[in-house]
This record gives structure tokens, sequence and C-alpha cells, in this order.
């Protein structure tokens, strides 16, 4: 984003809320998820028994280290699109030869400081230019004071799957303009498999998941004056095996009217908000979703077939 106070994007922010609360199918981002209290759930959803990509991403990297990284070549400008807190970029820094620079990218500012500070300390030789920003908006990227042989932008955990299939041909054609000529892609996509395992992984025991989900409601309440009643509202996953993707929705639990700000936003019984789609692909879905500007090096996966990490180059 360019030029704007906190004030006016967090106006701006508020406008994207409430025109999704406004539609038929009411909606909120799930770029909404991810403050401070929401990447601390997500974590926890990592490590949840149920929630199979994380760990199946991390033992996909693992286990190719090598190739993944001699894909990457010597003196890789690195930059990260959601970088979290995860041991996935430790396993890169730890085996790339001579890294130029790492840019991690993250919308939630406070863990993004954070994990940086971490890791300037775990990793003094490496050059990290750290980027608060969301990066599904207009954002600059810092200057690199670093010589570099190629630009690879490193998108894992499967978050390509949040968007819908235009929007993931929209933000692929972003990367190919970031990244450039002989640039590159390192990223998770998650890929389709049983209805059981799906729905066990966005329906976890211990609810982590749904209190994940309900942060949204909490965020709201706590950022613009909403008054969501938490207790009325309960989180429910599915799987639409039609669009090959899971929904997850917040569900009111009666006939309802919540005010934010000076709107008022009325629900039925029943009626839901739609907060996030994670879609899953087959590896030639993927492949020709990304076509038009990239080219498939590699696709390593795991035992199952879970999960896959790709490596993309720019045509
Ligand atoms: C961060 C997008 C990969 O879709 O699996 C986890 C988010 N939502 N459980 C996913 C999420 C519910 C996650 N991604």
């Amino acid at each position: 984003m360019k030029n704007t106070t906190v004030e006016q994007e967090k106006q701006r922010l508020l406008e994207e809320l409430l025109s999704g609360l406004r539609q038929p199918q009411k909606m909120l981002p799930s770029k909404y998820f991810y403050d401070e209290i929401g990447s601390s759930l997500f974590e926890d959803i990592c490590a949840l028994r149920e929630y199979y990509p994380t760990r199946t991403e991390i033992g996909i990297l693992r286990d190719n280290i090598n190739a993944i990284t001699g894909r990457l070549g010597r003196r890789c400008l690195l930059i990260e699109y959601g970088s979290g807190a995860s041991v996935k970029i430790r396993l890169l820094l730890d085996h790339l030869r001579n890294i130029a620079a790492y840019v991690p990218i993250d919308i939630s500012a406070d863990h993004l400081l954070n994990a940086t500070e971490e890791l300037r300390k775990e990793y003094p030789r490496v050059k990290i230019f750290p980027v608060p920003a969301d990066y599904t908006q207009d954002f600059d990227l810092p200057e690199i004071d670093a010589p570099f042989n190629r630009r690879v932008v490193f998108f894992p955990g499967s978050t390509i799957g949040n968007f819908m299939p235009d929007q993931a041909r929209g933000f692929l054609r972003h990367i190919a303009e970031v990244v450039g000529t002989d640039g590159g892609l390192l990223i998770g996509v998650d890929r389709k498999k049983s209805l059981s395992v799906l729905e066990a992984a966005y329906n976890d025991s211990k609810g982590v998941t749904a209190d994940f989900n309900l942060n949204m409601l909490v965020r709201l309440n706590n950022e613009y004056n909403a008054d969501f009643d938490l207790d009325a509202f309960r989180h429910e996953a599915v799987y639409n095996g039609v669009y090959g993707r899971i929904e997850m929705h917040l569900i009111s639990k009666r006939e309802q009217l919540v005010q934010i700000g000076s709107e008022q936003i009325s629900f039925h019984s029943g009626e839901s908000i739609l907060t996030e789609y994670s879609y899953k692909y087959h590896p030639e879905e993927f492949a020709a979703i990304a076509k038009p500007w990239f080219h498939v090096d590699t696709v390593w996966t795991d035992a199952h077939g879970w999960f896959s990490v790709q490596y993309l180059t720019v045509r």
C-alpha cells in the first residue's frame, strides 16, 4: 500500500469487511484471520494431529532439501509471502548457498518483527528485509543492496488455495512480474484426497480451528465496536467436491441483529458467513492454472500423495 495512514488503512479494511457482510452469501476475507491471536491460533492448528498440511509439507521439504535448494541456485534473493514463524524458512536458510537476501512479507506486523529478530540471531550472516504488508494489496519491495542471480518467491502452506482459481491466476501473474526474467516460484500446493482426511483437518476435535474461525468476530468486536455474541455462532467446515475446495463458515445459531459501527447486519437462523475457501489441486490442474506465466520445473510429493511442493520457473 502506498502512502496511506494507519487510520485510512483501517477505514478501507472496514469498507471491505462491510461490503462482504452485505452480500447475499455473507463473507469475510480470510486474511482477516491473522492478527496476533489468529496467527498464534494458526500455529496451534499446524501442530494438530488432524491438520496434515504443515507436517507433510515440512517432510517433503526435508526429504528433498538438496534438490530444492539446488534448483534455486547460488545467490538467490528469496521473497517469502506470508512468512509467519516457520521452520520451513529455516530449512531453506540452512541449505541455501550464499543467499543474497531474505525478504519476509507478512500482514501481522508484530508477528513479523518478532520472527525477524529471532532469525537475525540465528542467521547473523543473512541479510533480512522484513516488509509488513497485506500482499493482496499494492505494496513496495525494499531496495536490496546485494547482488543476486535470481529472485525466487517462496509461498508455502498452500495459501494459494485461499484464492478462487481466477484470483489465483491474477496472483501468479503478479508473482511472475515480481520475480521477472529467470525468476522462480517455490510453492506449496495441497492436493485432492479423501473426504474424511480433508474434513477432519478443518474440524479438529480440540476445537482450535473453531476458535481460529470465531476470532474474526472477536476482532470485529474489538477493532470496530461490533457486538457479535460469540455463543450465537458456530464453526463449520465442509468439502465441496464440485469445486474441489474446503469451505469454512460461521453459522448463526439463531435469528439476530449485529451492530458494526453504524451498520446493522441481520442473520437468519442457520445463515452463514463464509470465511475461507481452501482449494485442493491435482498437480495437472495447478500446472494448467500457472501455465500462462510459469513452467512447472519439478513437483515433489509425500508417500500418500497428500501435498505437493513445486518449483516453477517464469516462461
Ligand atoms: C493457511 C491457507 C494454508 O487453508 O489450510 C487452516 C488456513 N484454515 N485451517 C488452509 C486454515 C483452517 C490454511 N492456509
